[in-house]
């Protein structure tokens, strides 16, 4: 790590890290089986090649929970240090109450206030950022950051514009006080009037369930790919640019890029056109899919027992989803 102008955000690190992905593994032979397409059309055009799916008895929280407690244990932590249970999901267990409230219950965080964070696909980046805030101001001293996602009971599992780009998964980071400040700048986007290209209709406010909503699939999600894409890939590039040029670090100096995982062509374009070398970037979607708000932790853990991702490393996380929000975190990594 080299040339960083330290201390652009204050006093705060990412200090302990655990994840979790249900067993079941759900491959795109076995989905050409029931939808018209192929492992060759998934695998060719988004890079994916299997996905995890959670047991009918698992919810978000279930998977959150796991993932929460691998992290304490990681970091040598008990449930009652935690000031803050924030959790990043698409897919809560229900509206209300918060998926982060009965996080907090079940791992015993009986000291902590707990409030779920709808951000699309971007929401662990904006946890990040929002536990860094609380850290940094001196508020809280360890916030639990979770994403967590039951994707597959969202899914049009007849629409296979959808349902082959996503899969289950919970990661979750312990983000601390600390007197150096490991976690460096952040970039939050926002542009909703992109909201109707990547949305879930039906059951809010809006659009409250009737039997037509259920008839009509709109309480599935709707994409309309082509639009994310577009987006997906200039935003990336724009937001890693800022945060990169807040802390005076060039992409050279870029030990590991984890951007969100939802396309190997989309990780590919916005990696190319920033100036990675392939060894920089990391990517493990040909086996989660889309796991959205937990797909970059997931991604940490992964590099980590690989070896990609060591102490001192500078780590680039970028987002982007449902908003259509996007957003990236630059930071030395301290685990
Ligand atoms: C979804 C995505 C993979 C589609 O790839 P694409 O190359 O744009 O494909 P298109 O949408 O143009 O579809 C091309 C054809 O493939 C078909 N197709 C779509 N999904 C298919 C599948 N799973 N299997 C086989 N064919 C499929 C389409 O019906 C279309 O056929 P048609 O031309 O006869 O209508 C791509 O747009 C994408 O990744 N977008 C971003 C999505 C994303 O990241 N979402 C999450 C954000 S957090």
């Amino acid at each position: 790590m080299i040339g960083l102008r330290r201390g652009l955000v204050k006093g705060a690190r990412i200090a302990a890290l655990g994840v979790y992905v249900p067993e079941r593994v759900l491959t795109n032979d076995e989905l050409s089986r029931t939808l018209d397409t192929s492992d060759e059309w998934i695998a060719s055009r988004t890079g994916i090649r299997e996905r995890r799916i959670a047991r009918a008895d698992q919810a978000s929280s279930d998977l959150a929970v796991e993932a929460a407690r691998r992290a304490l244990a990681a970091g040598g932590l008990a449930a009652h240090d935690i000031d803050l249970v924030i959790v990043a999901t698409i897919t809560p267990d229900m509206f209300f109450p918060a998926t982060a409230s009965i996080v907090a219950d079940k791992i015993g965080a009986t000291r902590a206030g707990a409030f779920d964070l709808e951000a699309g696909c971007t929401g662990f980046i904006y946890g990040l950022a929002a536990a860094t805030a609380f850290v940094s101001a001196g508020i809280y001293h360890n916030i639990l950051v979770i994403g967590a996602e039951v994707l597959s009971r969202s899914l049009d599992w007849e629409d296979r514009r959808t349902c082959v780009l996503f899969g289950d998964g919970a990661g979750a980071v312990v983000v601390t006080a600390s007197d150096n400040g490991g976690i460096f700048s952040f970039d939050l986007g926002n542009d909703g009037s992109g909201a109707e290209h990547l949305s879930l209709p039906a059951g809010g406010s809006r659009l409250p369930a009737t039997h037509e909503t259920v008839d009509r699939h709109e309480h599935f999600m709707h994409m309309l790919g082509s639009e994310v894409y577009k987006f997906a890939t200039r935003v990336i590039v724009e937001s890693c640019e800022k945060v990169l040029a807040d802390a005076e670090v060039t992409v050279a100096d870029v030990d590991l890029f984890v951007p969100h995982q939802a396309n190997i062509r989309i990780i590919e374009a916005a990696a190319k056109r920033l100036g990675f070398k392939s060894d920089q970037v990391f990517h493990n979607l040909d086996h989660y899919g889309n796991t959205s708000c937990a797909s970059i932790p997931l991604c940490l853990a992964e590099a980590v027992a690989g070896g990609r991702l060591k102490k001192g490393d500078t780590l680039l996380m970028a987002g982007f989803g449902a908003g259509l929000t996007w957003g990236s975190c630059l930071t030395e990594w301290d685990l």
